[in-house]
C-alpha cells in the first residue's frame, strides 16, 4: 500500500484576515526521511521510521525500495516499517529514478551493502542541472569502480574502504551518500567540506544508534570510522525546517501572529535573522517559534547558500515577500542554477521583478492581483500560493501536484491558521 494522497491539481488562495493560531510542523519527510528510508538498505532486519506524513515523494522512495527488494508497509498514521532483509537486488530503474532524484540516495547504502549497484542518472530538472560528479569521485576515493553507461551508473566495490574526501562544494547529496557507503566500510573516511545541513545530522544520528561511529556531523569536517554490524532501530524523523520557514513567511505576507510547534529556531535562524530586519518579530518557544508581523515589511536584500546560510529552498517565498513589502531588495541565487522560473507568474500577478541571470531585483508593490498561476517545482508553488494570501480576488495556483511533492497539507495548515485557502 503506497501512502494514497489523493489527487490535488489546484489550490484557490483569497486574501483574508491575518494569520492567528498554532500548529503543529509536519515531519521532514522529503528531506530527512526519504535519506532514512534509503539508509535502512544497509541493515537487515526491520527498520521503523515515525513522523514520516505523507508526501509525494514519499511514494516513490518506497516504489525504489520495493524495486530492490525491501518489504515496505505502514504500520500507522505517519509511520513506516522497512524490512531490508533481502535478498536486495540494488538495481534503481529510469523509471523511479527520474520521478525523483532522492532517489539516487540508495546508491552508497547498495554498494556498500550488495558490493555493487546499478542506479539510473536522474538528469537535470525545473531548478538546474544537479550534477552527480561528487557522489561518483568520493566512492572512487572510497575504492568503487564507477562507469556511467547508457545514462545507467554502474558501482562495483567488493570492498569499500575508508578515505580522505574533499568535497568541491557542501553538496547534501554527496555528503549523505558518502556518508552511509562509509558507515560499513574498512577504516575511517573523513568528509571534508561536508554539507551541514540539520537532516545530515538527524541521519547521522540515524546510523549511529544503528551501531554506526559517525562523528563531527554538522560541522564541515564529519568522520566516520567503520564498524562491521548494524542493527535496525526505531527513529523519529525531525520536522520539517522548510514548512516552518514557508509558514514563518506566510505570516510575514498576510501579517498575524502565529506560533509553529514542533521545530527548532536554530534551524531556520538565517530566516529569522532576515524577517527581523524586514521588521517582524520572531522568538524561540519551549518546543517551538512564535512569529508576529505588524503591518507592511521592509525589503532587505538576500543571497542563498549552503547551512547555515539562506536556504536555497526558501528563495521562491522570500522573492514573494520582497514583492509586497516596503523598498527593493536583491536577492542572489548561488546554489542552484535555474531557479528563477516561477518569476514569470509572480510578474503576472502584478510583482515587479527582474531577474539577470543569479539575481533578482524585487521592488516591493503595496497589493498583487490574483490570477491562474501553474506551479513548476514545489517550492515555486508555496511561493506562489503565499502571492495569493496578498492579491486582490483570487488565485489558482494549478500544479498543485508539484507542493504535495514535498509538503505535508500546506493548503491544510495555512487554513488553520486562518488563511482562505482550499483545494479545488
Ligand atoms: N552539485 C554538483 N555536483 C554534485 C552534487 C551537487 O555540481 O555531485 C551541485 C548541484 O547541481 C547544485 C548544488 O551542487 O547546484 C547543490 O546540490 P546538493 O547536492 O546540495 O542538493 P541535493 O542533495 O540535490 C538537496 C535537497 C534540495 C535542496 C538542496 C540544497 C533533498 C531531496 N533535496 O538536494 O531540496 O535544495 O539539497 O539544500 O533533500 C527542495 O526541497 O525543494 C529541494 C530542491
Amino acid at each position: 500500500m503506497l501512502s494514497t494522497l489523493a489527487p490535488v491539481g489546484a489550490v484557490r488562495v483569497r486574501a483574508g484576515p491575518p494569520l492567528a493560531g498554532e500548529v503543529t510542523v509536519a515531519g521532514a519527510t522529503k528531506n530527512s526521511g526519504l535519506k532514512q528510508m534509503a539508509a535502512s538498505l544497509l541493515v537487515p532486519g526491520v527498520t521503523v521510521l515515525r513522523n514520516m506524513p505523507a508526501v509525494r515523494d514519499l511514494d516513490v522512495m518506497v516504489e525504489v525500495l520495493r524495486a530492490v527488494g525491501a518489504a515496505v508497509e505502514p504500520d500507522g498514521p505517519d509511520v513506516w516499517c522497512i524490512d531490508a532483509t533481502g535478498p536486495l537486488r540494488p538495481e534503481a530503474p529510469y523509471e523511479l529514478v527520474s520521478r525523483m532524484r532522492a532517489s539516487i540516495n540508495v546508491l552508497g547504502p547498495l554498494v556498500s551493502r550488495c558490493g555493487e549497484a546499478r542506479v539510473a542518472m536522474p538528469g537535470g530538472d525545473n531548478i538546474g542541472q544537479r550534477k552527480l560528479d561528487m557522489h561518483l569521485r568520493g566512492l572512487e576515493a572510497m575504492g568503487a569502480s564507477v562507469e556511467v553507461h547508457h545514462g545507467v551508473i554502474e558501482a562495483r566495490a567488493p570492498v569499500l574502504k575508508g578515505a580522505r574526501v574533499m568535497l568541491d562544494y557542501p553538496s547534501v547529496g554527496a555528503t549523505e551518500n558518502l556518508l552511509t557507503a562509509a558507515v560499513l566500510a574498512e577504516g575511517s573516511t573523513v568528509i571534508e567540506n561536508a554539507a551541514r545541513e540539520p537532516e545530515i545530522t538527524d541521519l547521522s544520528a540515524f546510523l549511529n544508534r544503528m551501531g554506526a561511529h559517525v562523528v563531527g556531523a554538522g560541522t564541515s569536517t564529519i568522520e566516520v570510522r567503520g564498524v562491521t554490524e548494524l542493527s535496525p532501530v526505531d527513529s523519529t524523523i525531525m520536522g520539517d525546517r522548510i514548512e516552518a520557514g514557508t509558514l514563518l513567511m506566510a505570516c510575514g505576507v498576510a501579517g498575524g501572529e502565529i506560533t509553529l510547534r514542533g521545530v527548532r529556531l536554530e534551524h531556520v535562524e538565517m530566516v529569522a535573522i532576515k524577517l527581523g530586519e524586514m521588521g517582524m518579530r520572531v522568538s524561540p518557544t519551549p518546543d517551538g517559534i512564535w512569529a508576529q508581523a505588524a503591518g507592511r515589511l521592509r525589503a532587505v536584500d538576500i543571497a542563498t547558500l549552503p547551512y547555515p546560510g539562506f536556504a536555497t529552498d526558501f528563495m521562491p517565498m522570500a522573492v514573494t515577500l520582497l514583492a509586497v513589502s516596503e523598498g527593493t531588495g536583491i536577492v542572489t541565487e548561488n546554489v542552484f542554477d535555474n531557479r528563477f522560473g516561477f518569476v514569470g507568474e509572480l510578474i503576472r500577478m502584478g510583482a515587479d521583478v527582474r531577474t539577470d541571470g543569479r539575481h533578482a531585483i524585487v521592488r516591493g508593490v503595496e497589493r498583487l492581483s490574483g490570477c491562474p498561476v501553474r506551479a513548476t517545482d514545489v517550492r515555486a508553488g508555496a511561493a506562489l500560493a503565499l502571492a495569493g494570501l496578498a492579491a486582490d480576488g483570487e488565485t489558482v495556483v494549478h500544479g498543485w501536484e508539484h507542493v504535495a511533492r514535498g509538503y505535508h497539507d500546506l493548503a491544510g495548515t495555512l487554513r488553520r491558521l486562518g488563511a482562505d485557502v482550499e483545494v479545488v
